[in-house]
């Protein structure tokens, strides 16, 4: 495990508070059935999925897309850091009787080499600084096939810049509260989430920060162009029309 996946999820904190505010109190953050299945027409066409492809899911979580792409008979490996997700995602995976293969580990470490036709990765995509995505970008060109695609949705910086930092306070449960804050910083380009948990039955408290970098469109295309990828377009979030300016987010389909 690399410093940059200690610094996301691997502090004092680590699985203790992400991964319980994720299971337990915010779990709506796993997107529902209803909304994956909705945005599958425009992945098969954007994607040109075919049900020969091999595809990975990246930074799969309880592997919700994973499994609509096993139910649409595709042959799909979630991956994802966190052993508490991967387990949440086997046993819904056996309660619904599909047949996935998910792996533990951090894709800024993956070794794959010519493996995957398809590396998607939805609400996962992150990186701390420009050598961090091009790093990452590159050993996804290098695991894909001959023609492979990369999928991920990216932030649009300029909606990020405008938006305020934010704050909230949520009662996880009894005595039990979480503090969530984000704030964009204009010099690093990028925002720091937080969170702290205060136990107020066993007096003590937990932290967790993690910085996500968010490049404009015109370098993150520098930094794919960098990682080998030159036949690549930017669509409205989802959705099978050109992104706008004034977009809060992209899609990114890039083909090797
Ligand atoms: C907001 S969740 C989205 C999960 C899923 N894609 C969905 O939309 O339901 C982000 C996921 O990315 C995973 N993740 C973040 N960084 C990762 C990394 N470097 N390697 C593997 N998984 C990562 C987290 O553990 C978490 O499960």
């Amino acid at each position: 495990m690399n410093n940059l996946a200690c610094e996301f999820l691997r502090t004092d904190f680590g699985h203790e508070i992400y991964d319980s505010w994720y299971l337990e109190h915010a779990r709506h953050n796993f997107e529902a059935p209803e909304f994956v299945e909705k945005h599958f027409p425009f992945y098969e066409k954007a994607l040109l999925l075919s049900k020969d492809d091999r595809i990975l899911e990246a930074g799969c979580g309880i592997g919700s897309y994973s499994r609509e792409f096993a139910r649409r008979g595709y042959h799909v490996v979630g991956m994802d850091l966190s052993p508490n997700f991967l387990a949440e995602a086997k046993n819904i995976m056996h309660r619904e009787n599909l047949e996935i293969e998910f792996i533990l580990g951090d894709y800024n470490e993956m070794r794959f080499e010519d493996k995957f036709s398809v590396i998607f990765f939805e609400g996962s995509f992150f990186y701390r600084s420009k050598e961090g995505l091009v790093s990452l970008l590159s050993r996804i060109h290098k695991a894909l096939t001959p023609n492979g695609r990369l999928y991920f949705v990216h932030a649009n910086q300029s909606i990020k810049k405008q938006r305020p930092p934010m704050a909230n306070w949520s009662e996880i449960k009894k005595n039990v509260f979480v503090l969530q804050s984000q704030e964009y910083s204009e010099s690093d380009d990028g925002s720091r989430c937080s969170w702290l948990k205060i136990d107020l039955e066993t007096q003590k408290h937990y932290r967790c920060d993690y910085f996500v970098k968010c490049l404009s469109p015109d370098k993150l295309k520098d930094c794919l162009v960098e990682a080998g990828f030159m036949d690549f377009h930017f669509y409205k979030k989802r959705r099978l029309v050109d992104f706008q300016p004034e977009d809060d987010g992209f899609s990114v389909v890039a083909k090797k």
